[in-house]
């Protein structure tokens, strides 16, 4: 079987080869080993994005188009400041897109430059730095979505405790952030970005501060998470190692402006281990989408 099926996109037509709201490489998808991939969860239709900044316009993004399933989960690369985390703030609310349309399960994310809170209530983000308030203890932390909701202290406290055993931070629930390891906070980041149950989640380098070992782990640990919640993720890294491993499908950006180079399956069997980055088709994957970023600089 063919272990990559990929898509490369041609000028100005994003997400390659298939009519909107189909996902072109859906056969790609069906014979891997996740065919339990649910109907569109999250789409992006002509998605532009300019700047206007003191010093000029920064064309940031330009005719994006993407449709991610439900459950999936895409990795998105590409070098420094080729517009990942533009994409991924408009994803969750934080900028306006300049045109074009964002949609989680059919409701707009944004109106025009008004975000629509209701849509983003099935949205959770996860940064490189964990963000954590240090006069809160790690259980108060994951449970501050919840508090903003209205949530009672009883059911927030549980919720932080089931939250703990997920991410491997069991036992830590009292305790504050400055007494947990890089990768421990991290984690409970993670925690709190699940703690209203979202069905999205989009996180932006959310192991690029950590030291190799702590990162792999993580990797281990996130496609636990993953596949324990069953949600959709959008994960942004510049490793491509770490893209691949993790991802169902690999989406290569290109700088100036950020557009959409190619789409690459990955249909490596789950779950991944250190020996799926020894196999040859792992290497192979990822040599090629070394390839393709070099032929941008
Ligand atoms: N607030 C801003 N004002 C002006 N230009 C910006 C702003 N944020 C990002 N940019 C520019 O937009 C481009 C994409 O940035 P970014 O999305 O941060 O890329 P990445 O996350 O891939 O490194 C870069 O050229 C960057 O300099
Ligand atoms: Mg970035």
């Amino acid at each position: 079987m063919e272990m990559t099926q990929k898509t490369t996109v041609q000028d100005g037509t994003g997400d390659a080869a298939a009519p909107r709201g189909e996902l072109p490489d859906a056969q790609a998808v069906a014979d891997s080993s996740r065919p339990e991939l649910g109907s569109v969860e999250l789409e992006l239709a002509g998605v532009n994005k300019v700047y206007q900044a003191r010093r000029g316009r920064v064309e940031a993004l330009r005719d994006v188009n993407l449709s991610i399933r439900r459950g999936e989960f895409v990795s998105l690369v590409g070098r420094s400041g080729c517009g990942k985390t533009t994409l991924l703030r408009i994803l969750s609310g934080l900028l306006p897109p300049s045109s074009g349309s964002v949609t989680a399960n059919g409701q707009s994310i944004w109106r025009g430059a008004s975000r629509n809170d209701e849509a983003l209530k099935q949205v959770g983000l996860v940064f490189q730095e964990a963000n954590l308030f240090p006069w809160f203890t790690i259980a108060e932390n994951i449970g501050l979505p919840l508090k903003l909701r209205g949530v009672d202290r009883k059911a927030r406290a549980e919720r932080a405790e089931e939250l703990c055993d997920l991410v491997g931070l069991r036992g830590f629930e009292g305790a504050y952030p400055r007494e947990l390891s890089g990768g421990m906070r991290q984690r409970a980041a993670i925690a709190r970005a699940l703690s209203a149950r979202p069905s999205i989640l989009l996180m932006d380098e959310p192991f690029g501060a950590l030291d190799a070992l702590t990162r792999d782990k993580m990797n281990l640990e996130l496609q636990s998470i993953h596949a324990a919640t069953g949600a959709t993720v959008v994960f942004v890294t510049h490793s491509i190692s770490e893209a691949v491993f993790l991802a169902d499908r690999v989406v290569l950006l290109t700088p100036r402006p950020g557009r959409i180079r190619s789409v690459t399956s990955v249909s490596l069997d789950r779950p991944r281990s250190a020996d799926t980055e020894a196999s040859a088709e792992f290497q192979q994957i990822v040599r090629g989408l070394r390839v393709e970023l070099d032929e941008e600089s």
